[in-house]
C-alpha cells in the first residue's frame, strides 16, 4: 500500500482547509490550502484562467514528500484552491514530485512536467523528469515516465541533482531546460532538451554553465525573452557574498544576455539579484494574454524557513505578489501587477507635505496596505536627506526601511518584527536618487512586506511575524523634506 495517494491528499486538505479562516491567511498573497508550500510550479494561463501549482506537503507545516498543490485565479491576486494535482504515488516519484512547469498541448490538454525523485541505483536518491497530462483539474501521469532520465544525462553530471524542468513551446514542438550539476566541482549547468510531443525528448546541449561565481547547484531555472533580450534566472545554492549584490546561502540571480549564433547557448552580459530582501526564491514567469511578462516567487528562503512558525497556524509559507517585469538598460525592473491597483481602498493622499523630523499623521495606519512615497529635499537645490519609514509598528515592534543619503543605501530591518530566531534580519542595497528624489512603494500584508524602489529598479522582500494589532506607520526625515504620500488599504 502506498503511503501517499492523491485521494488521501484531496480528502485531507478539504477538511483541513475548512478549519482555516480567511483572517488567518495573507490578504492578497497565496498560501497553501493547508500544510507546507515551497516553489511556484506550473505557472500558466490555461482555459481562460491563471493556474498556479506549488510544492506542497498537506499533512504538516514542514517540508516532506512533495505533492503539487493547485490554485486558479482571474486576476493573479484572488486565488481559488483546486484539489491537489500530483501526489508522490509512483515508483519513479515515490520520494517526491519536485518542481516543474506547464504547457498546453496541441489538442488543448495541459501538460505538467516535473521532477520525480526516487531511490535509484545503489540506493541513492535519483532525479528524473516526468510528465502528467490533464484538463486543468485532474492529471494522469504518463505511462512513459520518466521521460528524461539519468540515461539522458552527460556522464560528468550527477543524477542526484537533476531537476526543475522549465518547458516552453516552439514552432515544431517543445523545448525544456533542466538544472543539473557536475559530479566533481558541484557546479550548476542548465541542459536543453527538445521534443515534438512533450513525451519523447532528446538532449540538445548546454544552455549555460556556472563558472563558480554564482554558488553551486542552480535550482529552478527559468528562461524567456524580454524586451529584446534573453533572461536566464536561476536560484543558486551555496552562494558566497558579493558586497551590496549577493548574500550568503540561497539566492536568486537574474542573468540578462543573448543567444549565440547557433541559437542554443546563452551569453550573459549582466547579472543581478532579482530581489535584495531575505525571502525570495525559485521564481517562475508567464506571458499574460495581454503580453505582459509576470514573475512570481516563493516568499521564503531555505536558510531561514526551517524554523517553526506560530504553532497555531496550520499553513506555512506564501508566494510573493506577482510582478510585471521589464529590462531597461541592462537592469531588471519589477512592479506589482496592475490588477493590484483595483484593490486599493480608502485613499490617504498628501502632496508636497513639508516634513522635518517626525511626521505626525495619526490616520497613517494599516496592516494590509499599499504605501507610495516620494521624498525630496525641501527646496529644488537640495538633495533628498536620509529618512526612515516604519510599518507594522506599536510600542514594541516595527519593521524599518532606512534610506541613507550619505551611503546611498536602502536598508530593510526586520529585527523587531516578531521573529524569535537569530537569523538574518537586515539587508542593504545600493540605491540612488533620481532628480533629487527617492521613490518607494511598499506592499504590506499580514505576514510580509515587499518594497519596490525607484520604479522597481530594486525590490526587497521579507516575511514578518509581528502581531496584527501593530498597525502604525511612521515616517522620520533626517532633515527638511517634501513628501508625496499615498496610502491605500488593500
Ligand atoms: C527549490 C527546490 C527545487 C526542488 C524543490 C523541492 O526550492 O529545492 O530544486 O525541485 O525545491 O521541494
Amino acid at each position: 500500500m502506498r503511503k501517499y495517494t492523491l485521494e488521501r491528499a484531496r480528502a485531507y486538505e478539504k477538511k483541513a482547509a475548512a478549519a482555516i479562516s480567511a483572517h488567518q491567511r495573507p490578504a492578497y498573497h497565496l498560501s497553501p490550502i493547508t500544510g507546507w508550500m515551497n516553489d511556484p510550479n506550473g505557472f500558466s494561463y490555461y482555459n481562460g484562467e491563471y493556474h498556479l501549482f506549488y510544492q506542497y506537503h498537506p499533512y504538516k507545516t514542514s517540508w516532506a514528500a512533495m505533492h503539487w498543490g493547485h490554485a486558479v485565479s482571474h486576476d493573479l491576486l484572488h486565488w481559488r484552491y483546486l484539489p491537489a494535482a500530483l501526489a508522490p504515488d509512483q515508483d519513479y516519484d515515490s520520494l517526491g514530485c519536485f518542481s516543474g512547469t506547464a504547457a498546453t498541448l496541441p489538442d488543448g490538454r495541459q501538460l505538467l512536467i516535473y521532477t520525480g525523485v526516487h531511490r535509484g541505483r545503489g540506493g541513492h536518491e535519483s532525479q528524473a523528469q516526468c510528465v502528467a497530462v490533464g484538463d486543468g483539474l485532474d492529471y494522469r501521469k504518463a505511462a512513459q515516465n520518466p521521460v528524461i532520465s539519468e540515461d539522458n544525462l552527460p556522464q560528468e553530471l550527477s543524477p542526484y541533482d537533476f531537476r526543475d524542468p522549465r518547458i516552453w513551446k516552439t514552432e515544431d514542438g517543445f523545448r525544456c531546460i533542466v538544472g543539473a550539476c557536475t559530479r566533481k566541482e558541484h557546479l550548476g549547468i542548465i541542459l536543453q532538451y527538445a521534443s515534438k510531443d512533450g513525451l519523447d525528448w532528446r538532449f540538445i546541449g548546454e544552455l549555460a554553465r556556472n563558472d563558480g561565481s554564482h554558488g553551486r547547484m542552480w535550482e529552478c531555472p527559468d528562461f524567456f525573452p524580454l524586451d529584446g533580450r534573453w533572461v536566464l534566472s536561476v536560484s543558486p545554492q551555496d552562494m558566497l557574498p558579493v558586497p551590496f549584490k549577493y548574500v550568503n546561502g540561497n539566492g536568486t540571480v537574474c542573468m540578462i544576455g543573448d543567444l549565440d549564433e547557433t541559437g542554443t547557448r546563452f551569453l550573459c552580459t549582466d547579472d543581478q539579484p532579482v530581489d535584495y530582501g531575505m525571502d525570495f526564491y525559485a521564481p517562475q514567469t508567464i506571458q499574460t494574454p495581454d503580453g505582459r511578462t509576470v514573475m512570481i516567487a516563493w516568499m521564503q528562503n531555505w536558510d531561514t524557513v526551517g524554523h517553526p512558525d506560530e504553532p497555531d497556524i496550520p499553513w506555512h509559507n506564501q508566494m510573493t505578489v506577482p510582478r510585471e517585469i521589464h529590462i531597461c538598460s541592462g537592469k531588471l525592473l519589477q512592479w506589482p501587477v496592475r490588477e493590484l491597483d483595483t484593490l486599493r481602498k480608502n485613499p490617504l493622499v498628501r502632496k508636497n507635505l513639508p516634513v522635518s523630523g517626525d511626521l505626525d499623521l495619526p490616520e497613517l495606519r494599516g496592516r494590509t496596505t499599499d504605501i507610495v512615497l516620494s521624498v525630496r529635499g525641501a527646496s529644488e537645490h537640495l538633495s533628498c536627506p536620509g529618512f526612515t519609514l516604519c510599518v507594522a509598528r506599536d510600542a514594541d515592534f516595527r519593521t524599518e526601511l532606512h534610506y541613507s543619503a550619505a551611503e546611498g543605501t536602502l536598508t530593510l530591518d526586520r529585527t523587531w518584527s516578531g521573529s524569535r530566531r537569530n537569523f538574518s534580519h537586515i539587508r542593504t542595497c545600493r540605491i540612488s536618487e533620481k532628480n533629487g528624489t527617492i521613490r518607494l512603494r511598499v506592499l504590506l500584508d499580514r505576514f510580509s512586506l515587499e518594497v519596490f524602489a525607484n520604479g522597481g529598479e530594486e525590490a526587497m522582500t521579507a516575511v514578518i511575524r509581528t502581531g496584527l494589532s501593530a498597525d502604525r506607520i511612521s515616517f522620520h526625515a533626517e532633515g527638511d523634506v517634501l513628501l508625496d504620500l499615498e496610502k491605500y488599504d488593500l
